[in-house]
C-alpha cells in the first residue's frame, strides 16, 4: 500500500487557503493508500514563541483535520513531537547534507532577504523535513508548489544517504496538484496568515461576513456589468462554491444591476452554508479535547510502529550501535 505523508504547521488558524491547497487533497488521498498526516510542531518553533499558543494551535489544526473529514481509522494522525526519534533521523541525514544545498533553500534566502533573525532551526529546517518524510518511507508526499524545493532537497538528501550507506530510504516522489486554485484573500494576493488577508475555517458566521464585506471593489456603477476577470469576490466563489452556484453568481455580474454590496452578501451566505457542518464538527471536537487526545495517542503509536525499524536500519548501516 502507498504512503502518503504530509505535515502541517501549527503556526495559526486554518483558512480557506490551507484548505483547498492541503488540506481537502490530502483528505482526499485517504482512501488511496496510507495516508499519514502529522501536526509539524517542532517546525512551528522557528516561528510561534508562545508555549501556550504552540499547544493551542497543535491541538486547533488537530481539531480542524477531523472537522474537515480526516477519518482517524483511516489515516495516522499525529503530532510530530510525539515521535522525538525523528531528531534522531536528522541527525543521520545532517552528515550527509551538503551545506550548500541548505544554502540554496528559498524559504531560508526569503527569511535572510526579510532580514529576519536567523537561527540553526530554520537553517537546518529542510534537514528535519527530509527526516519527516524518509522516517515513514513515504511513496509520495502532497504538498503545496511552495514546498517542492523542500522535497527535492529531501530527495538528495535520500540519495546521498543511500549512496553513501546502501540503500536504506525509498525516494518519495512529491504529488503537487498543478490544478489547485490559488485561492485569493481579501485582498487579491495569494491567501497566507504572512499576509493577514485570509477567510478562517472557523471564525463566527458574524465575522466572516464582515471580512467578505471589506474584500476590495472597483467603482463599478450598480446599474453596470462587473468585470469577472480578475474579480477576487469571482474566485472565491469559484473555489467554495458548487459550479451552479459559481455560474449564476458570474451571470449576475455580467447582467449588471447588481452592486457589489449584493454580490458580498451572496458570496458569504454561500461561503457560511459551505462552513457550517465543518464549523459544528469542529465545534463538537473542541468540547471533547480528551477525544482528540486520544486520536492523537493512537496515530503516534502507529506512526512509531513504521517509524522505529526505519530508524533501526538507517542507524544500523551507519556503524551505530552493535549493528544487529
Ligand atoms: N514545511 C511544511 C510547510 O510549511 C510542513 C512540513 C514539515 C511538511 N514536515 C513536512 C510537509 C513533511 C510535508 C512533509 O508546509
Amino acid at each position: 500500500m502507498k504512503i502518503f505523508l504530509s505535515g502541517i504547521q501549527p503556526s495559526g488558524a486554518l483558512h480557506l487557503g490551507n484548505y483547498f491547497g492541503a488540506m481537502q487533497p490530502a483528505i482526499e488521498l485517504q482512501s488511496q493508500g496510507q495516508a499519514v498526516y502529522f501536526i509539524a510542531d517542532y517546525h512551528a518553533l522557528t516561528s510561534v514563541s508562545d508555549p501556550r499558543l504552540l499547544r493551542q494551535y497543535t491541538f486547533d489544526v488537530a481539531a480542524g483535520f477531523l472537522a474537515c473529514g480526516l477519518d482517524p481509522q483511516k489515516t495516522i494522525l499525529f503530532r510530530q513531537s510525539d515521535v522525538p526519534q525523528v531528531h534522531e533521523l536528522a541527525w543521520l541525514l545532517s552528515v550527509v547534507t551538503p551545506l550548500g544545498l541548505l544554502e540554496r533553500a528559498h524559504s531560508y534566502k526569503d527569511k535572510v532577504a526579510q532580514g529576519a533573525e536567523m537561527n540553526h532551526g530554520l537553517f537546518a529546517y529542510p534537514v528535519l523535513m527530509a527526516a519527516d518524510i524518509l522516517l515513514y518511507h513515504a511513496d509520495a508526499v502532497p504538498v503545496g508548489k511552495d514546498q517542492k524545493q523542500h522535497l527535492e532537497i529531501a530527495r538528495d538528501i535520500a540519495h546521498k544517504f543511500n549512496d553513501r550507506y546502501g540503500t536504506v530510504f525509498k525516494i518519495p516522489e512529491p504529488l503537487i496538484r498543478e490544478t489547485t486554485a490559488i485561492v485569493p484573500g481579501i485582498d487579491g494576493r495569494k491567501m497566507s496568515k504572512s499576509y493577514h488577508n485570509t477567510i478562517e475555517l472557523f471564525a463566527e458566521p458574524k465575522a466572516l461576513e464582515k471580512r467578505i464585506m471589506g474584500i476590495p471593489t472597483d467603482s463599478t456603477p450598480v446599474a453596470d456589468p462587473k468585470p469577472v476577470d480578475g474579480s477576487i469576490l469571482a474566485q472565491l466563489m469559484q473555489t467554495i462554491g458548487t459550479p451552479a452556484q459559481s455560474e449564476s453568481f458570474t451571470a449576475r455580474m455580467r447582467a449588471g444591476g447588481c452592486g457589489y454590496g449584493d454580490l458580498k452578501k451572496e458570496l458569504s451566505a454561500v461561503t457560511k452554508e459551505f462552513l457550517a457542518p465543518f464549523q459544528e464538527k469542529y465545534r463538537y471536537y473542541q468540547a471533547v479535547p480528551a477525544e482528540v487526545e486520544a486520536i492523537l495517542d493512537d496515530g503516534a503509536k502507529r506512526a512509531r510502529a513504521i517509524a522505529l525499524p526505519v530508524l533501526h536500519k538507517a542507524r544500523a548501516a551507519t556503524g551505530l550501535g552493535h549493528g544487529n
